[in-house]
Parts: C-alpha cells; sequence; structure tokens
C-alpha cells in the first residue's frame, strides 16, 4: 500500500510540478529501524530563562551518542552542521514578555533544521503556575508549538512536553520518543508527564525482553503491526482475535513466535477466559493492548441499536471489562503493567455517519484519565493512543477522492502506516515510560480536524 502521490511528488519530475504548480509535497518520514542512531545529526538545546533541565537533557543526549550544538546566535552562525533536533528548555519562563527569548532561539536554529527534524519544547504545566502572568506564559507555548509543527515541512514534527515539578526523573523516555524516528507520525501534539517510579535502566534494543504483552485484534491491521513491533522490541505476545479471523490470527502469531488465542472479547466469560489463560500459560501479564476495535456507520438518525450496541461492546464495554477483571485478579497484572487503549481521532473531532463510534472512542479517553491514579498506585500506568488517517485494508477500499483528501489533511500530508502506531504503543508499554500515565497521544500527523 504505497502512497503513489508522495511517491511522484519525490520524483525529480514531480518535485518540478509539484513546486510550480504549489502542490503539497509529502515527504519520506524518518521511521525507526532497530540499531538506528537517536538522531541522524546534532540537536541544538537552549533555554528560554534559567531552564531546569537543559542540564538533563543534554546529558541525555550525549548518553545516546548525539553531538549537542551550543545555540546558534540571532545571526545564524553556528559551530557546525545542520542540526537533526532543536530543543527548547522553556522552564525558566515568567511572564509573555519572556516568550521572546524562545522566539529568539527557535528561529535561526529551525530555519537550519534538516528534513525529517524534531523541535521539542520542554515547559512547566500552566496550571501549577505562581501568577496568571506565568500560567499565560506557559500556556502561549501550546499555541507556538502547534503553528510550528504546521509550519515545518519535509517530515520534521514539533511536539510539546508539560514536566511538573519533581517529574524530571520521568522525562528520558518521553524525549527519546519524540526524537526517535518512532514518532515519524507524531506531531503538534502537547502531553505531560508526573513523578514516578523508574525500573532498573532497559535494553535499549529490546525495550521489553521478558514481557509478556496481549494485543486485541491482532489478526490484521493495526493489531497485526502492533504485534510485530511488541515482539521485535522482545515481549511474548498473546495475539487475540476472533475465531472466523483464526487462520489470519496464527500466521500472525506464528511469524513473532508468540501465542494465538481465539477469543471474541465481548463475550460474557472473555475476561475471565483470558485471566485463565495468561495465569496458566504465562503466569500473569506485563502488557495489555485494547485495539480491537469496529465501525458500523449510519447517521445517527438512521442508527438501529444493534449498530448502536455492538459498537459500544467492542469498543468500549470489553476495554471496561477486561481492565476491571485483571485489576480484580490476584497476580495477574504484574507490577509496573502497562495498559494501552486504542481510541480514535473520531473520538476527539467527532465525524459524520460515526455518532456510535466517536462516542465510543472519546469514552475510551475517559475511561484512561479516570483510571490513571489507581494505576499509579500499582506503579502501572494506563494510556490511549488516538490513531487519524492510517493506511489499512479499509482505507484502501474508500473512494479515491475521500481517500486523497483524507489522507492529505494533516501537517505531513499523507497517512499514516499502522507501524506508527505500533511504534507509539510499544513505547508507551516500557518500562521507562512511568512517567507517561491518564494521557491520549494522538498519531495523526496533526491532523486539522479536532486539532
Ligand atoms: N485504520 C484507521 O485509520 C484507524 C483510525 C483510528 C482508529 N483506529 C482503531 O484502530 C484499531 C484497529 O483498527 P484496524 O484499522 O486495524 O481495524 P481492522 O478491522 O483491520 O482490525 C480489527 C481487528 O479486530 C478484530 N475484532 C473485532 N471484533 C472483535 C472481537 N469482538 N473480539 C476480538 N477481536 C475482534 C477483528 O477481527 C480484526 O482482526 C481499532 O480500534 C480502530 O477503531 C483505526
Amino acid at each position: 500500500m504505497s502512497d503513489w502521490y508522495r511517491d511522484f511528488a519525490n520524483s525529480s519530475f514531480g518535485t518540478t510540478v509539484t513546486k510550480q504548480l504549489g502542490l503539497p509535497r509529502p515527504a519520506v518520514l524518518r521511521r525507526y529501524e532497530p540499531g538506528q542512531p537517536l538522531l541522524p545529526g546534532p540537536a541544538v538545546v537552549g533555554s528560554a530563562g534559567d531552564g531546569r533541565l537543559r542540564d538533563t537533557v543534554s546529558a541525555l543526549l550525549r548518553d545516546a551518542g548525539v553531538h549537542v550544538q551550543s545555540p546558534a546566535t540571532a545571526d545564524g552562525a553556528t559551530d557546525g552542521e545542520k542540526p537533526a533536533a532543536v530543543i527548547l528548555d522553556a522552564t525558566g519562563l515568567r511572564t509573555p514578555g519572556d516568550l521572546v527569548s524562545a522566539h529568539d532561539f527557535l528561529a535561526p536554529a529551525i530555519k537550519r533544521l534538516r528534513a525529517s527534524g524534531r523541535v521539542l519544547i520542554l515547559a512547566d504545566p500552566p496550571g501549577e503556575a505562581d501568577s496568571p502572568a506565568q500560567a499565560a506564559a506557559r500556556q502561549a507555548l501550546d499555541g507556538l508549538v502547534r503553528s510550528i509543527a504546521k509550519e515545518l515541512r519535509a517530515g520534521s514534527t514539533a511536539n510539546l512536553i508539560y514536566v511538573p515539578a519533581g517529574a524530571e526523573g520521568s522525562i528520558a523516555s518521553p524525549v527519546t520518543f519524540f526524537l526517535s524516528g518512532r514518532s515519524a507520525y507524531v506531531d503538534g501534539q502537547v502531553m505531560s508527564v508526573s513523578a514516578a517510579e523508574l525500573p532498573a535502566a532497559e535494553d535499549d534494543e529490546q525495550p521489553l525482553a521478558g514481557k509478556v504483552a496481549v494485543v486485541t485484534g491482532a489478526a490484521r491491521g493495526i493489531g497485526a503491526a502492533i504485534a510485530a513491533v511488541m515482539a521485535r522490541d522482545g515481549a511474548h505476545v498473546v495475539a487475540v482475535d476472533i475465531s472466523a479471523a483464526g487462520d489470519r490470527l496464527a500466521e500472525v502469531a506464528n511469524e513473532i513466535g508468540g501465542t494465538a488465542l481465539q477469543l471474541d472479547i465481548t463475550a460474557d466469560d472473555a475476561p475471565q477466559r483470558l485471566i485463565e489463560h495468561l495465569r496458566e500459560r504465562h503466569g500473569g501479564v506485563d502488557i495489555v493492548v485494547h485495539n480491537a476495535g469496529i465501525t458500523r456507520d449510519k447517521l445517527l438518525v438512521n442508527m438501529d441499536a444493534a449498530r448502536w450496541n455492538s459498537v459500544m461492546a467492542v469498543n468500549l464495554q470489553a476495554q471496561l471489562d477486561i481492565t476491571q477483571a485483571l485489576l480484580d485478579a490476584d497476580g495477574v497484572l504484574r507490577d509496573h503493567a502497562r495498559v494501552v487503549c486504542v481510541s480514535s481521532q473520531s473520538g476527539i473531532a467527532g465525524n459524520r455517519g460515526q455518532t456510535n463510534y466517536a462516542a465510543s472512542k472519546a469514552g475510551v479517553i475517559g475511561m484512561v484519565r479516570a483510571w490513571a491514579p489507581r494505576f499509579a498506585e500499582r506503579r502501572a500506568t494506563i494510556n490511549a493512543v488516538a490513531p487519524g488517517f492510517i493506511v489499512t485494508e479499509m482505507t484502501a477500499r474508500m473512494p479515491f477522492g475521500t481517500r486523497e483528501v483524507g489522507s492529505r489533511i494533516n501537517s505531513l500530508q499523507q497517512g499514516g502506516l499502522p507501524v506508527d502506531v505500533a511504534e507509539t504503543i510499544a513505547w508507551l508499554s516500557q518500562p521507562g515510560s512511568a512517567g507517561v500515565n491518564g494521557q491520549t497521544v494522538r498519531v495523526c500527523g496533526q491532523s486539522m480536524l479536532g486539532a
């Protein structure tokens, strides 16, 4: 399922045509490959005021083998190669007047950013400001980063992480994710970390080594990609899907050396059967990915109860029931467990003909937010990902015009791949992501819908 337009726009003839006609020029994104360096070039790190994170971030980058450049001066003079990442520590901001220092650092540095570059801003949360002026300055960064993401081209992204006082120890995993190729389709996002107890350092190449991961809806599409990425990162995957998808499920499980479990997640005994399987075969579970989902589209006025109920049952109620049963079952959900729930952009923006689907997917966002404190007590986390337009067999069957419009109305001017959703889920599942809890991370290339 290649992107014919992106391939054309990147050919020598296509480059000329798209330039002359002012057409979008979607870039080939930098995606993660095992063994790849964190960044393909140096990073420039600056701060607005007396930031408290600059030294931590610089040390983290050096540990990852990245050359850290000193900030470019306003006239553009620099110490060498074009940066692959521009990182601003904005924790020193006190008033809106201080924002000019963010501008003074970012403008010349971003001018030199190479293709598939990364802009990352770290700041204190507006909700913890000492004064309205300080809250305004911190919140201003939200608009700033979203606009930078819209201005960047050539596959570059910009994101913002709010880091409250005391949560400094939690930043390594999200900073690494946003700089790496794993976040290729995560753009224009604002997220928060919290203080958390971090488990011992993990193996960079196999951060999920020794973990048991359940992935529902794993027979095809995004679920099959999640299973593959989890296995690549070292997990033993229990791939779950309905019996009608049994053959494809077995293929997926065989390819990744995992286990297939045929289970309709909406069946009354599904939570119990899953728990028994995990207890008997694996002695417990570390990661649960609630990916299975269905659509039954109709305008609300034409929607019968069957369509409404089936979508709610698969997309929301099964996630609630299985998670609750896992929390209640003694010793099955292990310490430092990670639950990741698949939501959707429709759950944020709404979508014509999808009242049932959008309601179920918005419900998932509320569910993870509400459960996060309970998970934190167990040193576990629960988060959601909200994919935007992802190129799958389903989208390949859309009419040409609908598909082209749907896939281009985002800052990266292309649809995401199942692997982009999978990489984000695998990152949230890492032991080091302990400080990311109750969040919904959009994997949508900064879609214009519900932004
Ligand atoms: N494709 C996209 O663009 C997109 C965008 C946003 C969100 N999502 C979400 O991502 C997830 C995966 O989507 P996809 O495009 O890969 O879908 P898909 O239809 O290709 O795969 C879904 C899988 O879930 C399984 N499933 C359905 N009902 C089940 C049940 N009761 N028990 C067990 N398994 C069941 C199906 O058999 C199928 O293998 C879904 O939650 C979907 O809502 C997809």
